[in-house]
């Protein structure tokens, strides 16, 4: 019986909702674990609290701030208890229109899963393919969650996305590690 993760997810313009999809398929296809999709917009956040392995999804809004249906349940997360679960979190943003704020909205949701008791994996190293001036969500050269770019780099969506479906199977225990 394979395991099943929750993957919830905001997004206004679809492109949060598309790579979803995108990380849903890539799991299945392991054979490793099953995901249940939510859209935050028509769903109740303690949902969360049956899953042992979650994923959230948020895009960037408004220079820095949540995706308005994450934004419109924010507080309803103070009631949620993640304690001992492990959250994975992915970003979609634009790093030419909004260097300076590229994907914060994934530093404000990865705090607040910290505060509901989760331990965070899935941090995506900043190398060369990017260029962005600053995100809230980088620490010491690390994102706290996956970081994409459809709207300029779309090319890169999909490595970006297998790579680290690859490291979060690993890392949630579900998946053997791949000697180097
Ligand atoms: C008014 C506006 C403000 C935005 N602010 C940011 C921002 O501060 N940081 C960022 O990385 N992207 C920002 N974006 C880009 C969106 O995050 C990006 O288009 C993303 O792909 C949307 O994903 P979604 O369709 O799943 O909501 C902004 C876009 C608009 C139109």
């Amino acid at each position: 019986m394979p395991a099943t993760i929750g993957l919830f997810y905001g997004s206004t313009e679809g492109r949060g909702a598309i790579e979803a999809e995108l990380i849903k398929d890539l799991i299945e296809k392991s054979g490793l674990a099953t995901v249940d999709l939510h859209d935050v917009a028509y769903t109740d956040l303690m949902e969360m609290e049956q899953y042992q392995y979650l994923i959230l999804g948020v895009s960037t809004w408004n220079i820095g701030h949540l995706q308005d249906d994450w934004a419109f349940k924010f507080d309803d997360l103070d009631d949620v208890d993640l304690t001992g679960k492990k959250v994975a979190l992915y970003g979609m943003g634009d790093q030419y229109g909004y260097p300076d704020s590229y994907v914060d909205a994934i530093e404000i949701l990865a705090m607040k899963a910290l505060d509901c008791g989760a331990e965070p994996v899935g941090l995506w190293v900043v190398d060369d393919s990017y260029e962005f001036e600053y995100s809230r969500a980088v620490i010491d050269g690390v994102f706290m969650g996956l970081a994409l770019d459809e709207d300029n780099q779309g090319e890169l969506t999909q490595g970006r996305t297998e790579a680290w479906v690859a490291n979060v199977l690993e890392e949630f225990g579900l998946a053997i590690p791949v000697p180097a």
